[in-house]
């Protein structure tokens, strides 16, 4: 497999393996295990969803709302960082901060931050560059994404070194607009809207496609031979088909 050096420590593959929320097929999605584990089994790229706690801490998770994901409920925004640190998001796992799963992926893998919650784009830029600036991280490590254009503007507009990628379900032409003002680096679009024209569009304007969510190894090589950059998976142990024995110990 040809493998490009993006720097020494972070390596992007040909075909770029993110796993979705950590390895969440298997373990509690977006939870440091599943983020762990996901390293365990070879992925290079991991991706996950922020949103703000009452008191303005950067925690990760996907809903606005606790109830599907935790034994707690109402929103996210509306507790503080206390109150959701007591939360069991599965299998005893608390939910992680920011911080904390860019310390785990440090050296390890790029992460692939999905601007989630409202306003979260000020606080996620200012904790990247302080990374970057302490030479804890390069601004390599790190690609943010989001559904909602005014939050991923307002990111680019604080940290330009970082990359970006609008998310959308089903692009169209705002979305190729939206991606030439940013100059992202990707555009992340749902499984079921590729389409050759789709892929030749992406290609014309050089941005990187990445598809979501892919669980099939067999699904994700034939996106590859189509031209396909990356998919993001809740298996990545699948697709990387570095799965053993650890990956399925706690
Ligand atoms: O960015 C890809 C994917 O994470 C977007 O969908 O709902 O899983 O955050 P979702
Ligand atoms: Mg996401």
């Amino acid at each position: 497999m040809v493998v490009v050096r993006h720097t020494e420590e972070y390596q992007v593959t040909d075909f770029i393996v993110i796993a979705h929320r950590g390895a969440s097929g298997r373990w509690p999605e977006n939870s440091l295990l599943a983020f762990r584990k996901a390293i365990e089994a070879g992925a290079d790229w991991l991706e996950l969803d922020v949103h703000l706690s009452a008191d303005r801490q950067l925690v990760v998770l996907h809903d606005e709302s606790l109830t599907r994901t935790s034994n707690g409920c109402g929103l996210v925004g509306e507790q503080s960082l206390a109150e959701l640190r007591r939360l069991d998001i599965g299998m005893g796992e608390p939910i992680p901060l920011l911080a904390e799963v860019l310390d785990l992926a440090t050296g390890k893998a790029t992460v692939n931050i999905e601007l989630k919650g409202k306003g979260v784009a000020t606080a996620v830029a200012e904790l990247l560059r302080e990374r970057i600036n302490s030479g804890r991280q390069p601004a390599e490590a790190f690609l943010a994404s989001s559904l909602n254009e005014k939050e991923l503007i307002r990111f680019a507009g604080q940290l330009p070194q970082v990359r970006v990628a609008p998310v959308a379900g089903q692009p169209g032409k705002h979305t190729w607009e939206w991606a030439e003002r940013l100059n992202a680096w990707s555009v992340h679009v749902a499984k079921a809207a590729v389409t050759e024209r789709l892929i030749a569009t992406a290609r014309q304007k050089k941005r990187k496609l990445l598809v979501y969510t892919v669980n099939d190894s067999a699904a994700a090589k034939q996106l590859k031979a189509r031209g396909i950059d990356g998919v993001f998976s809740d298996y990545p142990e699948r697709l990387i088909g570095q799965q053993n024995e650890s990956f399925h110990a706690r």
